[in-house]
C-alpha cells in the first residue's frame, strides 16, 4: 500500500487547531454534540470485546424499517472511513479497475490509488448541475472492473441523483457482474425524503454511512457498511477482524443510546439546518461574485467564483483565514480548482455562519486582480 496523506485531512480544521478558526465553514456535518447534552447511562457497561459484527441492537436499529434488510446485513465499522477502507482493500488489487464519480470524498479515491488499482473517473461538472453521465459510466466498465464508487447525497456538491439514475447505476452493476459502492454518509441529510438504502435494492449494492454527519457525533468513530451479499460480508468481516477486531464498546453503547432517542435530538438538528440554509441561500443570491448549483442534500454547497481568470485564490484563502477568521474547504481538497470552495453551513451556529459569510464577501472584495 502506497499511503499518501490527503489534503482534506492534512489541512482539516482539527489539524489546523479549532482554536485558530473563528468561523468554521469547512465542516461537512451538523454541530458536534457535547457529551453532557446526551442522556446516557454507562455505569454498567462491561469494557469487554464485543460482537465482531457490532452490537446486535445497534445493527437492528440501523436496518429497521428498510425492506429486505436485517441485522446480519450490517457490519459496524470505525466511522464510514474504515468501511470505505475495508471495501476497497477487500475488493481491489493492483490488477483491478474501478470507476469513481469525481469529485468525491478523498478516501474513495486515495485508498484505491494506494492499492495501485486503475481508476476511470466520471467527472461531474457545474455546467451539468453536478449530475453524472450514466452512459459514460456504463461505457467505462472494463473486464477487470470491480466496482463503481459514488457518494450520494454528494460531497462536496450536495447533488442528489434522481431515483431513476440511482436505479440505472445499480442495474449497470448487476448486468456487468460488478458492485456499486454508495457512500450514503449524508443520506439522512437529504433535503427531500431520503431514498431507500442502496443495499436494500440489490445484492450488488453496498451502502456505507455513520453517525458523524447527520447527528454531529464524528468523535464516536462509529459507522457501518450494509450488504445483502453474504460472501462479501464474510470478506468484510475478515478485514474488520484483522484491522481492529471489534468496535469500541463505549462508542457502540453511546451510539445505541443516542439512536434510541434520536427523534428527541433530530427535531432541533433539522430546525438548525433549515434556519442556516435560509441564511446561506439569501446570502449567495445577493453575492454577485459567486454562483452555485443549489444543493439537494448534505449540509454543504460547492459554489464557484464567476470571474476565475481575475481571481487571486492564494490571497483569498489567506485573507479569509488570517483577517476574517473564516475557513472553507478549498477546491483542491476535492482535486478541483480553488475558485470552487465547499461551504459547510450547519456546523456553525447562526451568528457564526452570518459572520463567516460576511468574511467571505469581505475577502472577495480584496481578491481580484484589477
Ligand atoms: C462522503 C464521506 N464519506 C465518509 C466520510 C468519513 O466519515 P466518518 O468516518 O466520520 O464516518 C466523510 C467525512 O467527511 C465523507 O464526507
Amino acid at each position: 500500500m502506497m499511503y499518501k496523506r490527503m489534503a482534506i485531512e492534512k489541512e482539516s480544521p482539527e489539524e489546523m487547531g479549532y482554536s485558530n478558526i473563528r468561523y468554521n465553514l469547512a465542516e461537512s456535518s451538523v454541530t458536534d454534540f457535547i457529551l453532557k447534552d446526551i442522556s446516557l447511562g454507562l455505569q454498567d457497561l462491561s469494557l469487554c470485546y464485543t460482537d465482531h459484527r457490532g452490537k446486535p441492537e445497534l445493527r437492528e436499529l440501523i436496518c429497521a424499517g428498510h425492506k429486505n434488510l436485517d441485522k446480519n446485513d450490517v457490519l459496524l465499522t470505525v466511522g464510514a472511513a474504515s468501511a470505505l477502507f475495508i471495501i476497497a482493500s477487500s475488493l481491489l488489487t493492483s490488477a483491478d479497475h474501478l470507476i469513481v464519480v469525481h469529485p468525491n470524498y478523498a478516501t474513495n479515491i486515495e485508498t484505491p490509488r494506494a492499492i495501485g488499482s486503475a481508476i476511470s473517473y466520471i467527472s461531474l461538472s457545474f455546467e451539468n448541475a453536478w449530475q453524472p453521465d450514466i452512459a459514460a459510466l456504463e461505457k467505462a466498465v472494463q473486464a477487470n472492473t470491480k466496482y463503481i464508487s459514488i457518494t450520494h447525497p454528494h460531497n462536496p456538491t450536495g447533488m442528489m441523483l434522481s431515483r431513476e439514475n440511482l436505479d440505472k447505476i445499480i442495474r449497470i452493476a448487476e448486468q456487468k457482474g460488478i458492485y456499486v459502492l454508495v457512500d450514503e454518509t449524508y443520506r439522512e441529510l437529504s433535503l427531500t425524503s431520503p431514498y431507500p438504502l442502496a443495499a436494500s435494492l440489490s445484492s450488488h449494492a453496498i451502502s456505507v454511512s455513520s453517525v458523524s454527519k447527520a447527528y454531529g457525533l464524528p468523535g464516536l468513530r462509529l459507522g457501518w457498511l450494509v450488504t445483502k451479499n453474504e460472501e462479501l460480508m464474510e470478506k468484510f468481516l475478515a478485514a474488520k477482524e484483522q484491522i481492529f477486531i471489534t468496535n469500541s464498546v463505549l462508542d457502540e453503547e453511546i451510539a445505541l443510546q443516542f439512536l434510541l432517542e434520536k427523534e428527541r435530538y433530530w427535531k432541533s438538528i433539522k430546525a438548525h439546518i433549515q434556519t442556516n440554509f435560509s441564511l446561506l441561500e439569501k446570502w449567495i443570491q445577493a453575492e454577485s461574485r459567486l454562483e452555485w448549483i443549489k444543493p439537494g442534500g448534505g449540509v454543504v454547497c460547492f459554489p464557484r467564483v464567476k470571474d476565475a481568470a481575475n481571481f487571486n485564490t492564494e490571497r483569498f484563502y489567506d485573507l479569509l483565514l488570517r483577517q476574517y477568521g473564516t475557513m472553507v474547504g478549498p477546491g483542491h481538497w476535492f482535486e478541483m480548482p480553488d475558485h470552487y470552495m465547499r461551504m459547510g453551513y450547519a456546523w456553525p451556529g447562526y451568528e457564526d455562519l452570518a459572520k463567516g459569510l460576511a468574511g467571505i464577501s469581505a475577502a472577495l472584495d480584496k481578491s481580484f486582480y484589477s
